[in-house]
């Protein structure tokens, strides 16, 4: 079992993953009087002086419409026509100076602070939306292109995708030098159809696109992963589905290093502020079982993982920065989810 010298670096590393969390959840009940608002110069000036007490940059809150209107898939790709009997298109005009998320949450600091790159353009701008009835089924919004980019950045050789959405990694991919050719594993029939009859076509670029229609889970295995160079997964909807099916990812111990895996962070963001109250209750002599107790339902398999992962190891923690390492450790955040 996971044990703790107790001292006073430790106490503080304590305290102030504590108060990070409490922080984080002021800064939040303060920034929402004012996202989805157009800003007024007296608001912005309001939330500027949030955003420096929570220390978050705000030098880049104004953004530029070219960030989208530049985008080789905003430009090249136009979903106008996209019509079938589940999505139709819309277009959703984001009016100048109306405060939106630009990113997924991401971590602040060193302990557990997280928030939303937050901005708003400085002209209008029309954004097309494909809509499942009145919910927005997908769209190259500025968060999903934004989120994207590590991965977009990092493709090469052969790469492979898990989720086909409406092609926005594959064309970004394409067209990159580096890149050779690009497969996807989808297993939406629907979505392939969609994006053959409506997308492909407008694709500039001659390489190889294949696309396999199968379920993401199946071809999650060492000796498929290891025919690209490089592997993005990305199929859930966002952060909050997100962590279960990475999670059944993980429990496949796969340790391949040319994998990424799309708004990595946000997802485990939860995971670590769990990771955090076990540690917290060990470290104050607390029962295991107080914890568990203290997890609601969602959380409770994860709490689990944790304490099965904890109880193996035999190591002793005594400065903050071996704490943190726990926390925020990206392997061993993996393995908890691999237990
Ligand atoms: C968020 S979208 C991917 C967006 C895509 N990266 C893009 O650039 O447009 C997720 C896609 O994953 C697909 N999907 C969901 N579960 C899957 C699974 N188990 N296996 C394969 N594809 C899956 C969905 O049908 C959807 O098309």
């Amino acid at each position: 079992m996971i044990k703790f010298e107790r001292n006073i670096e430790q106490d503080l590393a304590m305290k102030n993953l504590l108060i990070s969390m409490v922080d984080m959840s002021d800064y939040l009940s303060a920034v929402l009087n004012y996202t989805g608002k157009i800003l007024t110069p007296r608001q912005e000036k309001e939330l500027i002086k949030i955003l420096k007490k929570y220390r978050i940059p705000h030098e880049g809150l104004k953004y530029d419409v070219k960030i989208l209107s530049e985008n080789p898939y905003f430009r090249d790709i136009h979903l106008e026509e996209v019509s079938s009997p589940t999505v139709k298109y819309d277009k959703a005009t984001i009016k100048k100076r109306t405060l939106i998320n630009m990113n997924f949450h991401q971590p602040l600091g060193k302990y557990l602070f997280h928030h939303h790159p937050m901005g708003y353009f400085e002209s209008d701008i029309d954004l097309p939306v494909l809509m499942e009835g009145d919910k927005v089924w997908m769209s190259p919004a500025v968060s999903e292109i934004e989120s994207m980019r590590p991965g977009i950045k990092r493709g090469h050789g052969k790469c492979l995708t898990f989720g086909l959405g409406i092609g926005v990694l594959p064309y970004l991919w394409l067209l990159k030098d580096e890149v050779e050719e690009v497969t996807v594993v989808e297993f939406n029939q629907d979505v392939i159809d969609l994006f053959e009859i409506y997308i492909r076509p407008q694709f500039k670029t001659n390489k190889n696109l294949k696309i396999i229609h199968g379920n993401a889970f199946d071809y999650y295995n060492e000796e498929f992963l290891n025919r690209f160079d490089y592997v993005y997964v990305d199929f859930w909807e966002s952060n909050e589905d997100g962590l279960e099916l990475y999670t059944r990812l993980m429990e496949k111990k796969i340790t391949l290093t040319h994998i990424d895996y799309w708004v990595e962070d946000s997802i485990l963001s939860d995971l670590k502020y769990l990771v955090s109250s076990y540690l917290h209750a060990v470290y104050d002599d607390k029962g295991i079982t107080d914890f568990l107790s203290a997890t609601d339902d969602e959380m409770m398999p994860y709490a689990k993982k944790i304490n099965r992962y904890f109880k193996k190891r035999t190591d002793l923690i005594s400065t903050e920065d071996q704490l943190l390492g726990f926390i925020h450790g990206i392997d061993v955040l993996r393995e908890i989810l691999g237990q």
